[in-house]
């Protein structure tokens, strides 16, 4: 694996090994005793990916280069592919990247000599964010095989959906989509529930965010949650060993009901603390892969 740009080029193996080694991280780890630059280049808003990038790159032991569109030379009209070009000639040695281009990547990758990681592309992949999913639910079920996951909300605008259902299908678990009639997603093979059967039959009821800078239909929010959302009373309807999942930023009372957020079945911040595991594990994977750093030591904590 030279880059990390999309689910779909990794084996199950290859998912189930990154899996394995962000557990590992989590027991310890021993920072790399060689010095790496990493960047990470955000071309759209992020507060989780960025900074648990940023976390993961320091716990690792690297530099970490500060960059801003606002304040970059991208304001004088400069191109994703020269910038990625520019870091990689001043001595960066991995980039990560989230674009707000689907495609962002396809033609990029072949012409760099270092990885590059997809922090987020459009609305097609946001594979991080899959693998920090992924394990948040190993962690619960030990297993994907006939794990039912309910993948809830604005489907046809979500990055996050198209990566885990295809992650999931792939693992062994039985994938559902539910959505608002307008935000389904036709050109994906996963059938429909209504949100009463989704959190009924389901042993993850993932939410999505309902992304309204990427369309402009507008919805009243008591009416979202009320028809679509995850409400008190659907909790209630939920399996007793069944968990809350939501890649975040959350829009508290619109797609799940803002108490839910910190219930007893959430696994919301789990998230995003096994986000900074994953991201160190893929980028290890990489550089080891590229031949920059060896075997990174993993220290049990005392
Ligand atoms: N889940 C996620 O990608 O959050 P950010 O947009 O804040 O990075």
């Amino acid at each position: 694996m030279k880059h990390f740009l999309s689910v779909n080029q990794f084996s199950v193996d290859e998912i189930l090994s990154i899996l394995e080694t962000a557990s590992n991280y989590k027991k310890g780890y021993f920072p790399i005793q060689k010095q790496i630059f990493a960047a990470n280049l955000f071309y759209e808003p992020s507060t989780r990916t960025t900074m648990s990038f940023n976390v993961a790159q320091r716990k690792l032991g690297f530099d970490v280069l500060d960059f801003s569109v606002d304040t970059s030379s991208v304001q004088k009209g400069e191109s994703l592919y020269d910038t990625v070009k520019t870091f990689e000639a001043i001595g960066a040695n991995i980039l990560i990247v989230r674009h707000q281009d689907d495609h962002w990547y396809e033609e990029l990758h072949s012409k760099l000599s270092i990885p590059l990681i997809n922090a987020g592309a459009g609305k097609a992949e946001h594979p991080t964010q899959c693998m920090l999913d992924l394990l948040t639910i190993y962690e619960e079920f030990e297993t994907f095989k006939g794990i039912n996951v309910a993948i809830c909300g604005d489907i046809k605008h979500s990055r996050v959906a198209k990566s885990n259902a295809d992650a999931l299908k792939r693992l062994g678990a039985n994938v559902y989509f539910s959505a608002v009639p307008g935000f389904e997603d036709e050109t994906l093979p996963y059938p429909y529930l209504s949100m009463n059967d989704a959190v009924q039959t389901c042993d993850v009821v993932m939410l999505l965010r309902i992304q309204h800078e990427r369309h402009m239909y507008a919805t009243t929010n008591e009416c979202y949650l009320t028809h679509y959302g995850l409400t008190d009373s659907r909790e209630k309807l939920m399996k007793k060993h069944a968990i809350i999942m939501h890649p975040a930023p959350v829009n508290r009372n619109i797609e799940i009901a803002s108490n839910l957020v910190e219930s007893k079945k959430s696994r919301i911040f789990k998230q995003m603390t096994n986000g900074v595991y994953v991201r160190m594990a893929i980028m290890t994977q990489l550089l080891k892969e590229w031949g920059i750093i060896n075997e990174v030591i993993i220290k049990e904590c005392e």
